[in-house]
C-alpha cells in the first residue's frame, strides 16, 4: 500500500489549505497521514533544532513516505516561512525517490504560477524524483468545496492512487 503524506503549511488554526487537504486524504486508496506543520513547535523549527523528538518524528514520516502531497497557502508570492523553516531542517535529499504533489492555496488567479516557481525548485533541491503538475486553489473554492473543483481533486488522487511503492532499501 503507497504510503502517502499529506503536510499543510498552513499557520493558521482555520486553514482551508487543511480542509483541501482533508478532501485530497479523502480520495486517497494509500495509508495515508496528515502533517500541520503549525502544531509542530516553533522555536525549535525557526533554530534548526532538528533534534527536537516531534521533529524527528515528522522527519521520520518524511523518509518513511512514497509520496507527499505539499500544500501550501501562497504568502507574498511565494510558499509560507513555516514550509521554508520546516523543509531547511529536513536532510539534504529528503524526498530522494520519493513523488510529490505540490499544492497552493492563494487569494488571487495573480500568483496562480507561485507552485512553478516558488516551490518546484526547492522539491528539486529535495532530490524529488517525480514532481506531478502543481494544483493551485483560490481560498474561495475550498469552504464549500467548488464543485469544478472535484474533477481536479480526482485527478489528482488518480495519480497518486497510482504512485507503485517505492522498494525499500
Ligand atoms: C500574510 C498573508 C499573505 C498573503 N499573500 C498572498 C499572495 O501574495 N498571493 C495570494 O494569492 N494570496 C495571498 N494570501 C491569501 C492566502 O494565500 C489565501 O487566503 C490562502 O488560501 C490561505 O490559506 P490558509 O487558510 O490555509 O492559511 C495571503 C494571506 C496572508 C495571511
Amino acid at each position: 500500500m503507497t504510503r502517502v503524506l499529506l503536510i499543510s503549511g498552513s499557520p493558521s488554526a482555520t486553514s482551508r489549505t487543511g480542509r483541501l487537504l482533508d478532501h485530497v486524504a479523502e480520495l486517497l486508496d494509500g495509508a495515508v497521514s496528515l502533517l500541520h506543520l503549525r502544531d509542530l513547535p516553533a522555536e525549535p523549527l525557526l533554530l534548526g533544532r532538528g533534534d527536537h523528538p516531534d521533529l524527528v518524528a515528522a522527519a521520520r514520516s518524511v523518509a518513511e513516505a512514497d509520496v507527499i502531497v505539499l500544500a501550501t497557502p501562497i504568502y507574498k508570492a511565494a510558499y509560507t516561512g513555516l514550509v521554508k523553516a520546516f523543509l531547511d531542517g529536513l536532510p539534504q535529499k529528503a524526498f530522494a525517490g520519493k513523488t510529490v504533489v505540490p499544492i497552493a492555496t492563494g487569494g488571487t488567479q495573480g500568483h496562480l504560477l507561485a507552485v512553478d516557481y516558488a516551490l518546484r525548485p526547492v522539491l528539486s533541491v529535495l532530490g524529488a524524483r517525480h514532481v506531478t503538475r502543481g494544483l493551485f486553489v483560490l481560498d474561495t473554492q475550498i469552504t464549500p468545496l467548488a464543485e469544478e473543483l472535484r474533477p481536479r481533486l480526482r485527478a489528482l488522487a488518480d495519480e497518486v492512487n497510482a504512485v507503485p511503492l517505492r522498494a525499500v532499501a
